[in-house]
């Protein structure tokens, strides 16, 4: 092995991604009065919550038919399925509004209605009465560039309170110790090529989602799961991995996305005959059915035979009829992208869109206060010390087998904050910190200069094509048990692949080459408890629907997953008790029903 050498750094806190959770976490953590460190593979304002559009849900009752957190509450719970925890579904709508109006205080740019309020707008499967009145309007938005109004905000903060950035650094691994303690992260600088071992009170993973486990995607290059992927070498598990988004409209083609707020203004999905298909399906919600029910209903139409295009292969999503003025007041951003990805002009023809992978409601099991859970012995919830996580990389679970749209932009936020609010409660600034042990980071050192040196057959954009592909077809919005093991057992051949990878170049500053490959090895094991997660769950909830197993089974199956990875991609799965209960007693636990919308 070549002679690495270790920049040593020593903080209270140090927080692993830039996007609005860990922008949100570090921030809270440096309020504290903790020193805090944030590591970001790339400039932090280009972390894919940049790329969020319709908005970030909260119980405001700004707009007409006013708002109730019990309502927020009851449909996320229903959104999800019954998978969600009850627990720590009450603690994000009860803290959702004041976390809207901290962002608003910090200068956030959102949209106003005429009285000079907060703009809200309606997203599926969000509604009034506890699922029994009209859609609700309470989605805040920043036009459709929320996600981006919120970084910005977020990284000025983050600035402001004296968070110490590293930018450009990919994180490799954990460091834990031997009695299961995370102790810190390693990183490779990418500008200059230095190793770097961060030692601290406690670790944030703030990494993001792993879209790019797939072929298409609405999710940006980087979205890697890289932090899930350090979970699982560090042999803890990811849970409830079997659950994957599919987003209705990104655009057919590119999967560039168009945010639900384009039917949340008005817009609605036509099939080839120009029906409007969606009241067929959803009779009272229509449009704005949950997500997960309007992408089964687009590939259900173009199974018939329904879809559009030469291949009757998609969907038409209509903004036609709008009044441009709103067009360019609230949908500016997907109006640019339709022109610029499929060449149509908004406000004169349709947009084509497909459902395109989106979000996954699984990653690493947490608690509401961030801190990562694992089974020990009897102990389904065993917190592991040192370690945290929060965002899209995080599983709390609020989402369960199913995340509503502009939940995603107020998980961020709130359980950001409750990180940061856990740190200050539990961390005493600047406290001693034993010596990492000296072979601290090997592993992480081993592992670069091994991919570093591959001289193989095969060039790793093949492999994680090989892989990508294996995921879209195997592993989509309708699944069966043949299909599913057919999708394992191409996993199991992409991972025969992986000692014949080629990496031409071995420098070791602005190396993309070594990035990807790292990259894909940090994909491989996501795809493997995804695709595995998902032949093992015997029902259909949420994102996940078997055609084998139609219906939702909640005596055998109303359990989170628990997957392990080792190396050669084995996967061995257990399982945790969902929480059937709330926070506190302003709210009773909602009993699982039929989910119809
Ligand atoms: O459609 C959208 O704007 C996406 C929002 C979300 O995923 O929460």
């Amino acid at each position: 092995m070549s002679d690495y050498k270790w920049i040593d750094h020593t903080f209270d806190v140090v927080v692993v991604g830039a996007g609005g959770s860990g922008l949100r976490a570090a921030l809270g953590a440096a309020q504290a009065g903790l020193k805090t460190a944030c590591i970001s593979k790339v400039f932090p304002t280009r972390s894919h919550t940049v790329a969020a559009q319709g908005g970030i849900a909260a119980s405001l009752g700004n707009m007409e038919n006013g708002d109730d957190w019990r309502w927020h509450m009851f449909d996320t719970v229903k959104g999800s399925d019954w998978l969600g925890d009850q627990d720590s579904i009450e603690y994000l709508v009860r803290h959702a509004p004041d976390a809207v109006y901290e962002l608003e205080h910090w200068g956030m740019p959102f949209s106003r209605t005429d009285e000079g309020k907060i703009y809200q707008r309606p997203f599926g499967g969000h509604t009034t009465e506890f699922g029994e009145g009209p859609p609700v309007q309470r989605t805040c938005a920043a036009a459709d560039r929320t996600g981006h109004a919120m970084l910005h905000t977020l990284y000025g903060q983050s600035l402001r309170h004296d968070v110490e950035f590293f930018i450009e650094h990919f994180a490799m691994d954990l460091i834990m110790d031997d009695d299961g303690s995370c102790r810190g992260v390693t990183t490779w600088q990418l500008d200059n090529g230095e190793m770097h071992r961060f030692r601290a009170q406690r670790v944030i993973l703030a990494t993001g989602g792993y879209g790019r486990a797939y072929f298409s995607c609405t999710s940006a290059h980087t979205c890697t799961g890289d932090g899930n992927a350090m979970v699982l070498r560090a042999g803890l598990p990811l849970q409830d991995m079997e659950f994957v988004q599919f987003h209705p409209t990104g655009i057919y083609g590119s999967g560039c996305l168009i945010t639900e707020g384009a039917r949340g203004e008005g817009g609605y999905l036509t099939n080839s005959q120009g029906e409007r298909f969606m009241e067929r399906y959803a009779p009272t919600y229509k449009d704005l059915a949950s997500r997960d029910v309007v992408s089964r209903c687009m590939t259900m139409e173009v199974r018939e035979g329904r879809g559009v295009g030469d291949e009757n292969d998609h969907i038409f999503l209509h903004l036609d009829h709008l009044d441009p003025k709103v067009l360019q007041a609230r949908l500016p951003g997907i109006s640019e992208s339709a022109r610029v990805f499929a060449g149509v002009d908004v406000t004169k023809e349709p947009i084509p869109v497909i459902p395109t992978v989106h979000y996954n409601m699984g990653g690493i099991p947490t608690n509401y206060h961030g801190e990562v859970l694992t089974k020990k012995g009897d102990d389904p919830d065993a917190v592991v010390p040192g370690l945290m996580a929060v965002g899209e990389a995080a599983c709390v679970s609020v989402h369960g087998a199913n995340r509503l749209g502009s939940n995603s932009l107020i998980d961020l936020v709130v359980f950001g904050r409750a990180a940061g609010l856990r740190c200050g409660d539990v961390l005493e600034a600047n406290a001693r910190q034993a010596e990492l042990p000296a072979y601290a980071g090997t592993n992480s050192l081993d592992r670069l200069d091994h991919y570093r040196n591959k001289k193989g057959g095969t060039p790793t954009s093949q492999l994680r094509l090989q892989m990508q592909k294996a995921m879209q077809a195997n592993c989509a919005v309708f699944r069966t048990g043949e299909v599913l093991e057919e999708g394992v057992a191409k996993i199991t051949e992409c991972y025969t692949g992986m000692p014949d990878l080629d990496v031409k170049d071995q420098s070791l500053i602005w190396n993309t080459d070594l990035v990807e490959t790292l990259e894909l090895d940090n994909l491989i094991g996501q795809a493997a408890v995804t695709v595995n997660g998902a032949a093992n769950r015997k029902e259909s909830r949420g994102a996940h629907a078997r055609e084998d197993f139609s219906e939702r089974d909640d005596k055998e199956w109303m359990k989170h997953t628990l997957a392990w990875c080792d190396d050669k991609g084995n996967v061995k799965i257990d399982y945790r008790p969902v929480h059937e209960y709330t926070m506190s007693d302003d709210i009773e636990y909602i009993k699982p029903k039929a989910r119809v919308y």
